[in-house]
Protein backbone atom coordinates (compact mmCIF):
# COMPACT_ATOMS: atom_id res chain seq x y z
CA UNK A 1 0.00 0.00 0.00
CA UNK A 2 1.29 3.07 -1.18
CA UNK A 3 1.65 6.01 1.99
CA UNK A 4 2.76 8.94 -0.05
CA UNK A 5 1.38 11.89 1.11
CA UNK A 6 -0.45 10.76 4.24
CA UNK A 7 0.77 12.86 7.13
CA UNK A 8 1.58 10.99 10.20
CA UNK A 9 2.48 12.26 14.02
CA UNK A 10 5.09 10.40 15.63
CA UNK A 11 5.51 11.65 19.54
CA UNK A 12 8.57 10.52 21.34
CA UNK A 13 9.97 10.70 18.02
CA UNK A 14 14.07 11.03 18.75
CA UNK A 15 13.74 8.29 21.62
CA UNK A 16 15.07 4.52 20.41
CA UNK A 17 12.09 2.94 18.93
CA UNK A 18 10.77 6.14 17.86
CA UNK A 19 14.05 7.05 15.92
CA UNK A 20 14.42 4.16 14.08
CA UNK A 21 10.65 3.78 13.07
CA UNK A 22 10.66 7.38 11.57
CA UNK A 23 13.81 6.12 9.05
CA UNK A 24 11.57 3.67 8.06
CA UNK A 25 8.23 5.72 7.59
CA UNK A 26 10.51 8.55 5.79
CA UNK A 27 11.47 6.07 3.60
CA UNK A 28 8.20 4.34 2.67
CA UNK A 29 7.17 7.77 1.88
CA UNK A 30 5.11 8.72 4.73
CA UNK A 31 5.05 12.63 5.85
CA UNK A 32 6.08 12.45 9.43
CA UNK A 33 5.50 15.04 11.69
CA UNK A 34 7.52 14.61 14.80
CA UNK A 35 7.46 15.49 18.58
CA UNK A 36 9.33 15.11 21.79
CA UNK A 37 10.22 16.52 25.14
CA UNK A 38 13.87 15.17 25.22
CA UNK A 39 13.51 14.14 28.29
CA UNK A 40 14.91 10.90 27.88
CA UNK A 41 16.66 11.92 23.96
CA UNK A 42 18.92 14.27 22.50
CA UNK A 43 18.01 16.50 19.76
CA UNK A 44 20.59 15.51 17.31
CA UNK A 45 18.82 12.96 16.65
CA UNK A 46 16.41 14.53 14.50
CA UNK A 47 18.71 15.35 11.48
CA UNK A 48 20.30 11.91 12.16
CA UNK A 49 17.11 10.20 11.23
CA UNK A 50 16.79 12.81 8.35
CA UNK A 51 20.56 11.83 7.07
CA UNK A 52 19.92 8.27 7.68
CA UNK A 53 16.61 8.15 5.39
CA UNK A 54 17.77 10.97 3.40
CA UNK A 55 14.12 12.77 3.88
CA UNK A 56 13.27 15.71 5.91
CA UNK A 57 11.21 15.53 8.59
CA UNK A 58 8.62 18.20 10.57
CA UNK A 59 10.00 18.29 13.91
CA UNK A 60 8.39 20.57 16.93
CA UNK A 61 9.93 20.22 20.37
CA UNK A 62 6.84 19.30 22.35
CA UNK A 63 5.44 17.72 25.88
CA UNK A 64 2.42 15.52 24.45
CA UNK A 65 1.21 16.67 28.28
CA UNK A 66 0.78 20.37 26.49
CA UNK A 67 -2.76 19.53 25.13
CA UNK A 68 -2.94 23.02 23.66
CA UNK A 69 0.32 23.48 21.69
CA UNK A 70 -0.58 19.46 20.53
CA UNK A 71 -4.15 20.62 19.07
CA UNK A 72 -2.46 23.96 17.96
CA UNK A 73 -0.18 21.51 15.86
CA UNK A 74 -3.15 19.04 14.65
CA UNK A 75 -4.73 22.15 13.81
CA UNK A 76 -1.98 23.09 11.53
CA UNK A 77 -1.14 19.70 9.68
CA UNK A 78 -2.97 17.34 7.99
CA UNK A 79 -2.24 14.76 10.50
CA UNK A 80 -4.52 11.19 9.39
CA UNK A 81 -2.69 8.85 12.13
CA UNK A 82 -0.79 9.03 14.91
CA UNK A 83 2.33 6.59 16.56
CA UNK A 84 2.49 8.02 20.37
CA UNK A 85 5.89 6.27 21.58
CA UNK A 86 6.23 8.87 23.98
CA UNK A 87 6.73 7.81 27.75
CA UNK A 88 8.76 6.96 30.42
CA UNK A 89 9.65 3.30 30.55
CA UNK A 90 11.81 2.09 33.46
CA UNK A 91 10.53 -0.01 35.57
CA UNK A 92 13.18 0.75 38.54
CA UNK A 93 12.01 4.52 38.39
CA UNK A 94 8.87 4.07 37.91
CA UNK A 95 8.95 1.99 41.85
CA UNK A 96 9.99 5.66 42.95
CA UNK A 97 8.76 7.94 40.86
CA UNK A 98 5.14 6.28 40.23
CA UNK A 99 3.31 9.68 39.96
CA UNK A 100 5.99 10.89 37.00
CA UNK A 101 4.52 7.37 35.42
CA UNK A 102 1.11 8.37 35.69
CA UNK A 103 1.34 11.77 34.42
CA UNK A 104 3.75 11.00 31.60
CA UNK A 105 2.27 7.87 30.30
CA UNK A 106 -1.36 8.17 31.13
CA UNK A 107 -2.34 11.69 31.50
CA UNK A 108 0.32 12.14 28.61
CA UNK A 109 -1.77 9.71 26.74
CA UNK A 110 -5.19 11.37 27.69
CA UNK A 111 -3.61 14.66 26.54
CA UNK A 112 -3.04 13.37 23.13
CA UNK A 113 -6.41 11.56 22.52
CA UNK A 114 -8.84 14.75 23.57
CA UNK A 115 -6.39 16.47 20.95
CA UNK A 116 -7.19 13.74 18.56
CA UNK A 117 -10.43 14.01 19.67
CA UNK A 118 -11.22 16.96 18.33
CA UNK A 119 -9.15 17.31 15.12
CA UNK A 120 -11.25 14.22 14.21
CA UNK A 121 -7.69 11.89 13.50
CA UNK A 122 -9.05 8.52 14.64
CA UNK A 123 -6.12 6.06 13.80
CA UNK A 124 -3.74 5.19 16.56
CA UNK A 125 -1.04 2.90 17.05
CA UNK A 126 0.13 2.40 20.87
CA UNK A 127 3.12 1.58 22.53
CA UNK A 128 2.62 -0.92 25.22
CA UNK A 129 4.54 -3.44 26.65
CA UNK A 130 4.60 -7.64 27.16
CA UNK A 131 5.09 -6.34 30.99
CA UNK A 132 1.00 -6.20 31.29
CA UNK A 133 1.80 -9.74 31.35
CA UNK A 134 3.24 -10.05 34.79
CA UNK A 135 4.68 -13.09 35.90
CA UNK A 136 3.35 -15.37 32.53
CA UNK A 137 1.21 -18.58 33.57
CA UNK A 138 3.02 -20.11 30.68
CA UNK A 139 5.26 -19.62 27.60
CA UNK A 140 4.74 -18.43 24.50
CA UNK A 141 2.70 -15.57 25.54
CA UNK A 142 -0.36 -15.07 23.09
CA UNK A 143 -2.39 -11.96 23.81
CA UNK A 144 -5.19 -13.73 24.89
CA UNK A 145 -3.11 -14.44 28.21
CA UNK A 146 -4.18 -12.96 31.75
CA UNK A 147 -3.18 -9.27 32.41
CA UNK A 148 -0.95 -8.27 35.31
CA UNK A 149 1.24 -5.76 36.29
CA UNK A 150 3.91 -6.45 38.85
CA UNK A 151 5.25 -2.55 38.86
CA UNK A 152 3.83 1.43 38.08
CA UNK A 153 5.23 1.21 34.55
CA UNK A 154 3.16 -2.06 33.64
CA UNK A 155 0.35 -0.14 35.25
CA UNK A 156 0.56 2.92 33.63
CA UNK A 157 0.51 1.02 30.19
CA UNK A 158 -2.29 -1.20 31.23
CA UNK A 159 -4.34 1.98 32.16
CA UNK A 160 -3.43 3.46 28.95
CA UNK A 161 -4.49 0.17 27.15
CA UNK A 162 -7.89 0.31 29.21
CA UNK A 163 -8.75 3.82 28.35
CA UNK A 164 -8.10 2.82 24.61
CA UNK A 165 -10.12 0.34 24.72
CA UNK A 166 -12.73 2.57 26.41
CA UNK A 167 -12.86 4.97 23.80
CA UNK A 168 -12.94 2.56 20.69
CA UNK A 169 -16.21 1.71 22.44
CA UNK A 170 -17.66 4.78 22.49
CA UNK A 171 -16.79 5.77 19.24
CA UNK A 172 -16.56 3.20 16.46
CA UNK A 173 -14.52 5.68 14.20
CA UNK A 174 -11.44 5.04 16.17
CA UNK A 175 -9.39 1.97 14.62
CA UNK A 176 -6.63 1.41 17.35
CA UNK A 177 -3.71 -0.67 16.89
CA UNK A 178 -2.01 -1.32 20.65
CA UNK A 179 1.59 -3.18 20.36
CA UNK A 180 3.02 -5.03 23.37
CA UNK A 181 6.64 -5.26 22.28
CA UNK A 182 8.95 -7.63 23.95
CA UNK A 183 12.28 -6.54 24.27
CA UNK A 184 14.01 -4.15 21.70
CA UNK A 185 17.16 -5.22 21.08
CA UNK A 186 20.09 -3.57 17.99
CA UNK A 187 20.78 -0.57 16.57
CA UNK A 188 20.26 0.62 12.53
CA UNK A 189 22.68 -0.97 10.43
CA UNK A 190 24.24 2.44 9.12
CA UNK A 191 25.71 2.71 12.83
CA UNK A 192 23.96 6.08 12.79
CA UNK A 193 21.44 5.65 14.89
CA UNK A 194 20.80 3.39 18.10
CA UNK A 195 19.91 3.24 21.91
CA UNK A 196 21.78 5.97 24.12
CA UNK A 197 20.13 5.72 27.66
CA UNK A 198 20.64 8.29 29.89
CA UNK A 199 22.24 7.52 33.14
CA UNK A 200 22.50 3.38 33.96
CA UNK A 201 21.08 1.72 31.38
CA UNK A 202 18.12 -1.09 32.15
CA UNK A 203 17.85 -3.42 29.66
CA UNK A 204 20.38 -6.41 29.07
CA UNK A 205 21.61 -5.16 25.61
CA UNK A 206 22.97 -2.00 25.95
CA UNK A 207 24.38 -3.40 29.36
CA UNK A 208 26.25 -5.88 27.82
CA UNK A 209 27.38 -3.34 24.96
CA UNK A 210 28.37 -0.45 27.89
CA UNK A 211 30.46 -3.40 29.22
CA UNK A 212 32.18 -4.25 26.06
CA UNK A 213 33.06 -0.71 24.97
CA UNK A 214 34.70 -0.34 28.65
CA UNK A 215 32.17 1.91 30.36
CA UNK A 216 31.38 -0.43 32.48
CA UNK A 217 33.69 -3.38 34.05
CA UNK A 218 31.60 -5.91 34.61
CA UNK A 219 27.71 -7.21 33.97
CA UNK A 220 25.64 -7.84 36.50
CA UNK A 221 23.59 -11.30 35.94
CA UNK A 222 20.23 -10.86 38.29
CA UNK A 223 19.83 -14.40 39.18
CA UNK A 224 22.00 -17.82 37.94
CA UNK A 225 19.04 -20.05 40.11
CA UNK A 226 15.97 -19.43 37.96
CA UNK A 227 13.85 -22.12 36.28
CA UNK A 228 15.65 -22.12 32.34
CA UNK A 229 17.92 -24.05 31.20
CA UNK A 230 21.29 -22.38 31.97
CA UNK A 231 19.60 -20.64 35.39
CA UNK A 232 19.36 -17.22 33.67
CA UNK A 233 16.20 -14.84 32.45
CA UNK A 234 14.87 -15.78 29.48
CA UNK A 235 13.31 -12.73 27.01
CA UNK A 236 12.62 -12.34 23.20
CA UNK A 237 14.81 -10.39 22.29
CA UNK A 238 13.64 -8.29 18.93
CA UNK A 239 15.74 -6.39 16.41
CA UNK A 240 14.83 -2.57 16.41
CA UNK A 241 14.11 -2.53 12.69
CA UNK A 242 11.95 -5.44 13.17
CA UNK A 243 10.20 -3.92 15.27
CA UNK A 244 10.12 -0.44 13.45
CA UNK A 245 8.34 -2.54 10.69
CA UNK A 246 5.92 -4.00 12.77
CA UNK A 247 4.49 -0.01 13.41
CA UNK A 248 4.51 0.15 9.27
CA UNK A 249 2.47 -2.96 9.07
CA UNK A 250 -0.11 -1.89 11.94
CA UNK A 251 -0.43 1.12 10.28
CA UNK A 252 -1.31 -0.45 6.46
CA UNK A 253 -4.02 -2.58 8.43
CA UNK A 254 -5.43 0.30 10.24
CA UNK A 255 -5.86 2.27 6.82
CA UNK A 256 -7.51 -1.02 5.05
CA UNK A 257 -9.68 -2.26 7.71
CA UNK A 258 -12.03 -0.77 10.60
CA UNK A 259 -12.17 -1.82 14.13
CA UNK A 260 -8.61 -2.10 16.81
CA UNK A 261 -6.72 -4.95 17.62
CA UNK A 262 -4.14 -5.72 19.64
CA UNK A 263 -0.66 -8.14 18.93
CA UNK A 264 2.08 -8.79 20.11
CA UNK A 265 5.67 -7.50 18.67
CA UNK A 266 8.11 -10.28 19.50
CA UNK A 267 10.41 -13.10 17.67
CA UNK A 268 8.70 -16.22 19.74
CA UNK A 269 11.98 -17.73 20.88
CA UNK A 270 13.47 -17.00 24.29
CA UNK A 271 17.02 -16.51 24.90
CA UNK A 272 18.87 -16.84 28.09
CA UNK A 273 21.23 -13.82 29.43
CA UNK A 274 24.18 -15.89 28.80
CA UNK A 275 23.01 -17.18 25.13
CA UNK A 276 22.94 -13.19 24.46
CA UNK A 277 26.46 -13.04 26.34
CA UNK A 278 27.71 -15.49 24.15
CA UNK A 279 26.35 -14.31 20.98
CA UNK A 280 27.86 -10.43 21.59
CA UNK A 281 31.00 -11.78 22.71
CA UNK A 282 31.08 -13.34 19.06
CA UNK A 283 30.03 -9.62 17.08
CA UNK A 284 32.63 -7.81 19.07
CA UNK A 285 35.37 -10.15 19.50
CA UNK A 286 36.00 -9.64 23.04
CA UNK A 287 35.12 -10.92 26.67
CA UNK A 288 32.31 -9.46 28.71
CA UNK A 289 33.26 -10.21 32.40
CA UNK A 290 30.48 -11.09 34.34
CA UNK A 291 28.91 -10.38 37.93
CA UNK A 292 26.04 -12.78 39.51
CA UNK A 293 23.95 -10.92 41.41
CA UNK A 294 20.58 -11.44 43.52
CA UNK A 295 17.52 -11.54 41.99
CA UNK A 296 15.83 -8.20 40.87
CA UNK A 297 11.88 -7.98 42.57
CA UNK A 298 9.38 -8.49 40.07
CA UNK A 299 11.74 -10.00 37.62
CA UNK A 300 10.18 -13.38 35.69
CA UNK A 301 12.20 -16.74 34.94
CA UNK A 302 11.34 -16.55 31.21
CA UNK A 303 8.96 -14.41 28.88
CA UNK A 304 8.56 -14.41 25.39
CA UNK A 305 5.78 -14.21 22.89
CA UNK A 306 3.47 -16.34 20.29
CA UNK A 307 3.96 -13.71 17.45
CA UNK A 308 1.02 -15.89 15.58
CA UNK A 309 -1.45 -13.29 16.05
CA UNK A 310 0.88 -10.81 14.45
CA UNK A 311 1.46 -12.80 11.44
CA UNK A 312 -2.39 -13.52 10.95
CA UNK A 313 -3.38 -9.80 10.96
CA UNK A 314 -0.52 -8.01 9.66
CA UNK A 315 1.66 -10.68 7.60
CA UNK A 316 4.53 -9.52 9.91
CA UNK A 317 7.07 -11.63 11.89
CA UNK A 318 10.29 -10.65 12.87
CA UNK A 319 13.02 -11.50 10.47
CA UNK A 320 16.50 -10.52 12.24
CA UNK A 321 18.96 -13.16 14.21
CA UNK A 322 20.05 -12.61 17.47
CA UNK A 323 23.39 -12.54 15.86
CA UNK A 324 22.54 -9.30 13.17
CA UNK A 325 20.59 -7.36 16.88
CA UNK A 326 24.14 -8.06 18.45
CA UNK A 327 26.64 -6.82 15.52
CA UNK A 328 24.39 -4.17 14.75
CA UNK A 329 24.04 -2.69 18.61
CA UNK A 330 27.54 -3.45 18.44
CA UNK A 331 28.46 -1.27 15.12
CA UNK A 332 26.59 1.84 17.08
CA UNK A 333 27.71 1.10 20.69
CA UNK A 334 31.78 1.22 18.74
CA UNK A 335 31.00 4.26 16.79
CA UNK A 336 29.59 6.41 19.56
CA UNK A 337 30.62 4.72 22.78
CA UNK A 338 29.58 7.77 24.88
CA UNK A 339 26.19 7.90 22.69
CA UNK A 340 25.11 11.19 20.35
CA UNK A 341 26.55 13.89 22.35
CA UNK A 342 29.28 12.30 24.35
CA UNK A 343 26.94 12.90 27.90
N1 LIG B 1 12.52 -0.12 24.95
C1 LIG B 1 11.77 -1.05 25.55
O1 LIG B 1 12.29 -1.99 26.14
C2 LIG B 1 10.26 -0.97 25.49
C3 LIG B 1 9.52 -2.14 25.68
C4 LIG B 1 8.13 -2.07 25.65
C5 LIG B 1 7.51 -0.85 25.44
N2 LIG B 1 8.24 0.27 25.26
C6 LIG B 1 7.53 1.55 25.07
O2 LIG B 1 7.85 2.05 23.79
C7 LIG B 1 7.90 3.49 23.81
C8 LIG B 1 9.22 3.95 23.26
O3 LIG B 1 10.27 3.36 24.00
P1 LIG B 1 11.80 3.68 23.74
O4 LIG B 1 12.58 2.47 24.13
O5 LIG B 1 11.98 4.26 22.40
O6 LIG B 1 12.02 4.76 24.87
P2 LIG B 1 12.82 6.16 24.79
O7 LIG B 1 12.88 6.69 26.18
O8 LIG B 1 14.09 5.98 24.05
O9 LIG B 1 11.83 7.03 23.90
C9 LIG B 1 10.71 7.70 24.43
C10 LIG B 1 10.77 9.15 23.95
O10 LIG B 1 9.63 9.85 24.46
C11 LIG B 1 10.06 11.13 24.91
N3 LIG B 1 9.08 11.56 25.92
C12 LIG B 1 8.88 11.06 27.17
N4 LIG B 1 7.88 11.70 27.77
C13 LIG B 1 7.42 12.64 26.89
C14 LIG B 1 6.41 13.62 26.93
N5 LIG B 1 5.65 13.78 28.01
N6 LIG B 1 6.22 14.42 25.83
C15 LIG B 1 6.99 14.27 24.73
N7 LIG B 1 7.98 13.35 24.64
C16 LIG B 1 8.19 12.55 25.70
C17 LIG B 1 11.46 10.93 25.43
O11 LIG B 1 12.24 12.11 25.43
C18 LIG B 1 12.01 9.88 24.46
O12 LIG B 1 12.66 10.50 23.36
C19 LIG B 1 7.66 3.90 25.26
O13 LIG B 1 6.29 4.23 25.43
C20 LIG B 1 7.99 2.63 26.04
O14 LIG B 1 7.29 2.55 27.25
C21 LIG B 1 9.61 0.25 25.27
Amino acid sequence: MSMMGQTLLVTGATGYIGSHTCVCLLQAGWRVVAVDNFSNSSPAVVSRIEQVADREMRFHALDVRDHGALLRLLQREAVSAVIHFAGLKAVGESVSRPLDYVDNNVCGSVSLLRALHLSGVRKLVFSSSATVYGDPVSVPIAETAPLSVTNPYGRSKLMVEQVLADLAQSDPEWRMATLRYFNPAGAHPSGMLGEDPRGAPNNLMPCIAQVAVGRRPALSVYGNDWPTPDGTGVRDYIHVMDLAQGHLAALERLYSHAGSFTVNLGTGHGVSVLQAVAAFERACGRSIPLRIAERRPGDVAACYASPARAEALLGWHAQRSLDEMCSDHWRWQHKHPHGYTGH
